[in-house]
């Protein structure tokens, strides 16, 4: 995607052939900072500290660390050990095992000698299929769009929660890729933006993607959006996911779960737009397996923000001395999802319809 007339990747190679280059999206929206990962454990610092976030970029931001691991020591030993360690930075994200995976299956056979070549070429190929995958959902999902256009004589209106977009995948987003298809093949659309808390991604990312690829939209408070869908002032969600499991469960960002049952309650269609890299095949029930990332009290009780003068600040915002829990992610059951948008198409969010479109995991 383009920031003010230039394209950018959420992560590339740098030019001296194997540091990596991230959008440090802790900085957004901000300042526009880059970041160079040069070790395994920059790499999982930046998953953890969330420089970089989202499932598919989380998975080929480990990839490339286990590159730079193997620089400095491509033994068996060594690839086991990085996958391990960059595969505890979180938790969720089914893409981030898919990608360490996919890499460690293809370098083990070869001799040492030939890994980190081969590596990186892997790495290159996730990121590849990831951007050609996106762009995939963004066609299938673009014709839901159109589809609601015909039925109205206003803009369609899109709810999103989190950021799905280009900065949480290599290139374009999942739910993001077929609103920037829509509006760009002309549609009239407007998306609401979650602000997502605690780390507002919403606010922060969501809608500084959309403002710079000029998609109008507007920022609402998490708890919003079932007023705005009593009001049929939605006409239909569509939101990322970390997992998916064999039965269409979704396990997405905290808050996604209320979306889906104020969708429900007031007829408004709930899509999930996802890659079948972030299906997980070995779980049906998405409560009972999925783990779900707790992450620090003070993501809740402090917040970051610019001053009217300026300056970056963090100020506490809640009672002091209370205890707060903050649970990262929730699980929508596939009795709530109205489709799956993956790269092969549309399906229900149902065990036949899942391996109907991907036959080879049945
Ligand atoms: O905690 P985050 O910001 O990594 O959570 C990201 C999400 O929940 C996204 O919706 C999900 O990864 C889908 S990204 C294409």
């Amino acid at each position: 995607m383009k920031i003010d007339g230039k394209a950018w990747r959420s992560i590339w190679v740098q030019p001296d052939g194997w540091s990596v280059g991230i959008i440090d999206q802790t900085k957004l929206p901000h300042a526009f900072v880059t970041a160079r990962l040069a070790s395994a454990a920059e790499a999982s610092h930046a998953i953890k500290s969330m420089m970089v976030r989202g499932a598919p970029l989380i998975g080929a931001t480990a990839a490339y660390g286990l590159c730079i691991a193997l620089r400095d020591d491509a033994s068996d030993s060594s690839l086991n050990a990085a996958y391990e360690f960059l595969l505890a930075a979180r938790p969720t994200a089914i893409n981030l095992r898919w990608a360490l995976d996919e890499m460690r299956t293809a370098l083990l056979p070869l001799a040492p000698s030939a890994r980190v070549q081969a590596a990186y070429a892997a790495a290159q190929k996730i990121c590849d299929d990831d951007v050609a995958i996106c762009e995939n959902i963004g066609r299938h999902g673009l014709k839901l769009i159109q589809a609601a256009q015909k039925t109205t004589a206003r803009e369609v209106n899109i709810l999103t929660h989190c950021n799905a977009g280009w900065l949480a995948t290599v290139d374009w987003g999942t739910a993001l890729a077929p609103i920037y298809m829509a509006h760009d093949s002309g549609v009239k659309l407007h998306v609401w933006v979650d602000e997502t808390r605690p780390r507002n991604q919403g606010a922060a990312l969501t809608a500084w993607e959309l403002g710079k690829h000029g998609v109008p939209h507007t920022i609402i408070a998490d708890n919003a959006g079932g007023h705005l869908m009593q009001h049929r002032r939605v006409d239909m969600c569509i939101v990322g996911t970390d997992r998916t499991t064999a039965r269409g469960d979704v396990c997405n960002k905290i808050g996604t779960y209320l979306k889906a049952l104020a969708a429900q309650d007031n007829g408004v269609p709930f899509y999930v737009a996802l890659p079948s890299t972030t299906i997980d095949w070995t779980i049906e029930d998405g409560v009972a397996s999925i783990p779900i990332e707790e992450r620090a009290p003070e993501e809740l009780t402090r917040i970051t923000g610019r001053t009217l003068n300026g300056d970056l600040c963090e100020v506490d915002i809640a009672a002091p001395g209370s205890p707060a829990g903050n649970y990262a992610f929730d699980v929508t059951p596939a009795r709530l999802v109205s489709g799956l948008i993956t790269e092969r198409g549309i399906c229900a969010a149902s065990r036949d319809s899942m391996r109907a479109l991907f036959p080879e995991r049945a």
